[in-house]
């Protein structure tokens, strides 16, 4: 009998991703850390201990997600999987490159989805499986019209899942405010409620192990656009239209 939780992180390598395997690792799991990059995955287990595994993938690729799968197999069953992997390319609609669009709708939501379709095999009976939405998910925001579009689709799939695997594995939904890493440093507006990676890591451990189905943060943010995202639409768009100026 061991009680050291084996916890697989997509997206490990950058940002909110790296800050979790930093403290996960701290407070004694195992992980295996998964990303596109395995240069920086090798890195990361050379840094926080060979106890924890590198395993590249790319979620957007079935391929490699069932090849995952199987080699996670081997490792033993996983307590929870927290898949964070996401692309993000702010700007106008007019100027959004067509195949840069599809590739963000198939990184961010066929992803979450080829993610959801192993994770039962994956996990232990009753393991967590932990998608990551956005509150640009809530109501589409401007400058990230794709990337809104597939974390509402995220925020939706999550939501099936929580119904449809119910007593088979715990599906969360992790709702992140504005996180400082490589994804928002291409914001030319100012972002209400910046939190560090390390906040948010602590959020999201701090959430995974409560029993509420979405762990969103920074709260003085979510609430606010929780508010906006319930209202009707004449009220809503209007401000809406203000935020990203
Ligand atoms: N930062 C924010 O303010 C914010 C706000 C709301 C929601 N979120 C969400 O939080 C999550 C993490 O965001 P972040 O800001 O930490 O992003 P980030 O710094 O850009 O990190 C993204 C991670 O995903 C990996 N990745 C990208 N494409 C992948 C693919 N096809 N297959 C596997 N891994 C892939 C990247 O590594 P490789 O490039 O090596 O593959 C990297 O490790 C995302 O889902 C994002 O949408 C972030």
């Amino acid at each position: 009998m061991h009680n050291r939780e084996t916890i697989w992180i997509i997206g490990a390598t950058e940002g909110i991703g790296a800050a979790l395997a930093a403290a996960w690792a701290d407070r004694g799991a195992r992980l295996v850390l998964s990303a596109r990059s395995a240069d920086k995955l090798d890195a990361m287990v050379a840094d926080l201990g060979h106890e924890h595994v590198a395993l590249p993938v790319d979620v957007s690729d079935p391929a490699s997600v069932t090849a995952a799968a199987k080699t996670l197999g081997e490792i033993g069953p996983v307590d929870r999987i927290v898949h964070l992997a996401a692309l993000y390319d702010p700007g106008k609609v007019m100027d959004l490159d067509p195949d840069t669009a599809t590739k963000i709708i198939t990184v961010n939501l066929a992803g979450s989805f080829h993610i959801a379709q192993i994770a039962p095999s994956v996990l232990r009976s009753g393991g967590q499986l932990a998608l990551c939405g956005s509150v640009a998910g809530y109501i589409g925001l401007p400058q990230g019209q794709i990337y809104s579009a597939t974390k509402a689709g995220v925020i939706s799939l999550a939501e099936s899942l929580r119904a449809e695997l119910n007593g088979v594995i715990d599906v969360r939904l992790i709702s992140p405010g504005f996180v400082d890493t490589r994804l928002t440093q291409r914001n030319d507006f100012t972002m209400p409620a910046m939190v560090t990676p390390e906040t948010a890591a602590n959020a999201i451990i701090k959430g995974l192990t409560s029993g509420a189905f979405e762990v969103h943060f920074p709260r003085r943010l979510t609430y606010a656009l929780k508010v906006l995202s319930v209202l009707p639409y004449w009220a809503a768009l209007p401000l809406t239209r203000r935020l990203t100026r």
